[in-house]
């Protein structure tokens, strides 16, 4: 009976490693629409989770609708010194979401 402090432990660790780490989404090719291709959605993904996450915690895809994004993604690409294309590629990925609010 002593495995059971350890469980839970081992529990709580990958608890609070989730929570301050919330997992982005992996696109998929049910995520790609119109022009933009897997291959940009994952290279946003990498984009943002190297670029993004210095700072402050990755703020989660559907946490802000399209043009809160591209506001968001405009303000911050100084301090992520991004390049234009970098910039599209991220909000891109973050645009594509499941679940995310539209508009
Ligand atoms: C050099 C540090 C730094 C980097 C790199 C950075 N941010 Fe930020 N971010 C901040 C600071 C500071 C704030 C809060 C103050 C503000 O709104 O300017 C913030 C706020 C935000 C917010 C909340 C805005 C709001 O008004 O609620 C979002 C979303 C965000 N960042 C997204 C991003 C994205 C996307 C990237 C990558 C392109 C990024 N950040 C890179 C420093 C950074």
């Amino acid at each position: 009976m002593k495995k059971i402090p350890v469980i839970i432990s081992l529990g709580l660790v990958v608890f609070v490693l989730y929570s301050c780490n919330p997992k982005m989404y992996t696109p998929t090719a049910s995520s790609v629409t119109g022009s933009v291709t897997l291959e940009n959605l994952t290279e946003g993904r990498n984009l943002y989770v190297s670029k993004c996450g210095e700072c402050h915690r990755l703020h989660k895809a559907s946490q802000y609708s399209s043009s809160e994004w591209k506001h968001n993604v405009d303000k911050m690409q100084k301090k992520a010194h991004i390049t234009d294309s970098q910039k599209e590629l991220v909000y891109q990925y973050l645009i594509a979401a499941p679940g995310k609010k539209k508009l």
